[in-house]
């Protein structure tokens, strides 16, 4: 009998096609209130789960005693129990490496949004309020030249300072839980402790996974720290950061602006107060979603499953 694989986000029909070739596949394009009923009644009998964000915790695990494998397709896996999983011998994988490029033009793309108000300018320009040549009040603040602090130099982090020195000439500093040669050879990226990064960059672009470690490293102090001109850029995830002290740095001019791509909650709030700020870019959580990329996280994901039910060793099995 082929091991049972539940499937729970839309993913490519080659995706799907690839793991049907040694495994059954059951597909939830999104899990909602009516299909919830039957992923759980699968979950009983399945061997895999593909997909990304669902909370793999012990309640979700209780409810699979089959399991052999999670396989998320995103590179964060901070919605997995690893504890539990290792208690019960099922292995976990995710999809490191091939976002990286993507992730890193998106992080860009917010650098430069934010730096030069294009969302604001679009609005103004869509809104019929540009009656007359730009004043000052328009104006944003250089990129180029600018010193950029990585905090997270893994393949995302590094991607972006390649982006930044060679094509923003910026002086890039980093904070990384060890030394990323590569980067400071290839970028001339400088290593430097946590509050030294803060205080001398002019955009400081969090990047970091969240782990317990990680959670809320970035608060009223570490705001305190930055420059009155820094930029916060968040591609990481929202419990990164005391979002109550982000919201207050903003408001009382601590720090100039936010490029934000993730949120303590998501969907984020319609009220919440970061979304009334003009001087607070926001996306939804978009940092690897081009076509080419998802599909490129989909299909590693199912090889990393194919392989984990064939008894082999999964490409990205997370080591615990
Ligand atoms: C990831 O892969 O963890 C990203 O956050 C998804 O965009």
């Amino acid at each position: 009998m082929k091991p049972k694989v539940i499937v729970y986000k839309k993913v490519d029909s080659k995706v799907l096609e690839f793991i049907e070739q040694t495994c059954e596949v059951i597909n939830f394009e999104t899990l909602d209130a009516k299909t919830y009923p039957k992923f759980y009644d699968e979950l009983e009998t399945a061997h895999g789960l593909l997909g990304s964000g669902l909370k793999i915790n012990k309640e979700l695990l209780d409810l699979a005693p089959n399991l052999k494998i999670v396989c998320n397709t995103s590179v964060g896996y901070d919605n997995m129990n690893l504890e539990e999983l290792a208690a019960r011998g099922i292995m976990a994988t995710n999809t490191p490496d091939v976002l990286n490029d993507t992730v890193a033009d998106t992080m860009f793309g917010i650098i430069l949004a934010t730096a030069r108000r294009i969302p604001e300018m679009d609005q103004l320009v869509k809104n019929g309020q540009w009656k007359s040549m730009i004043s000052e009040d328009f104006y944003g603040v250089d990129v180029h030249h600018k010193t950029l602090g990585i905090i997270g130099m893994g393949g995302v982090g590094s991607a972006i300072a390649k982006r930044a020195h060679y094509g923003f000439d910026m002086k890039i500093l980093y904070h990384n839980r060890s030394r990323n040669e590569e980067a400071e050879n290839n970028y001339d990226a400088t290593f430097c402790s946590l509050d030294e990064l803060l205080q001398q960059s002019d955009y400081v672009c969090l990047m970091t996974p969240l782990t317990p470690a990680t959670e809320k490293m970035i608060g009223k102090r570490e705001f305190g720290l930055m420059k009155k001109s820094a930029i916060f850029i968040n591609g990481s995830r929202g419990k990164t950061v005391d979002e109550e002290a982000l919201v207050e740095a903003l408001k009382t001019g601590e720090i100039l602006a936010a490029g934000l791509d993730v949120f303590v909650q998501e969907p984020v709030q319609p009220d919440h107060p970061l979304l009334t700020m003009k001087n607070v870019v926001t996306m939804p959580h978009i940092g690897s979603a081009t076509y080419e990329t998802r599909y490129k996280m989909a299909m590693l994901a199912a090889t990393n499953v194919v392989a984990g039910l064939n008894g082999e060793t999964p490409p990205n099995l997370i080591k615990f």
